[in-house]
């Protein structure tokens, strides 16, 4: 499924096959009764993602740089951690985990949290709309750095099941939490001269807390 600038076909009956297959989906997960209507439980700046901090992550992908991410076609998308210091570091940190548990609930703590940088540097690199799998299906997804010598057109997006998809900006050292087991997700396409760098860190609700809506943003 790839959608041109993260929007739906204006054709109606494409339209509706991509619904469809979002509706799908998003409905694998039990925790689909935790989504709301915006698709996503938070986004802005958390207060331990200080600018040392978020300095030392650019440092870190930057000298960890793989291979550029390109468009690719997934459904559900397999997780590979990257060990990395920083990124670790910031996935274990207890100002993370207390931010992350205060707006969801405790996380599986027999589950290692699991980072993963990816990158978009080259012109139409980005991934198209998936869920993740289960062992990881909530993540807080933090952009590390967007570069452009033109106008950024890349961008995050949810497909929250019945409405239209959702543009989730951000800058640099800014997060969103998605329980992305259960919400359609994407990274639409970087321009000519535009790089994006994310870190997403994946974790699993505690199986206790899987069922409780405690989602503070609805
Ligand atoms: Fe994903």
């Amino acid at each position: 499924m790839e959608l041109r600038d993260g929007q739906l076909p204006r054709d109606p009956s494409a339209a509706a096959i991509v619904n469809m297959a979002i509706t799908e989906l998003s409905s694998v997960s039990e925790l689909r009764a935790r989504v709301s209507p915006r698709g996503f439980v938070w986004r802005g700046r958390p207060p331990h993602m200080t600018n040392t901090r978020l300095a030392e992550l650019q440092v870190e992908a930057r000298g960890g740089r793989g291979s550029s991410y390109v468009t690719t076609r997934p459904l559900i998308a397999h997780w590979d951690p990257q060990p990395g210091g920083a990124a670790q570091e910031l996935a274990h940190d207890p100002g993370q985990i207390a931010w992350l548990e205060g707006l969801v609930g405790a996380t599986d703590p027999t589950v290692e949290p699991a980072p993963v940088y990816h990158y978009y540097d080259r012109s139409g690199a980005g991934i198209a709309p998936h869920i993740d799998e289960p062992r990881f299906s909530l993540i807080t997804h933090y952009l590390v750095a967007h570069e452009a010598s033109g106008p950024k057109r890349s961008a995050f997006f949810v497909y929250p099941v019945g409405r239209e998809p959702q543009r989730v900006e951000l800058a640099p050292g800014e997060a969103v939490i998605v329980y992305s087991g259960a919400v359609v997700h994407a990274r639409t396409a970087v321009a000519p001269g535009e790089s994006v760098t994310t870190l997403s860190i994946g974790y699993r609700l505690d199986s206790g807390t899987e069922g409780v809506d405690v989602d503070a943003s609805r």
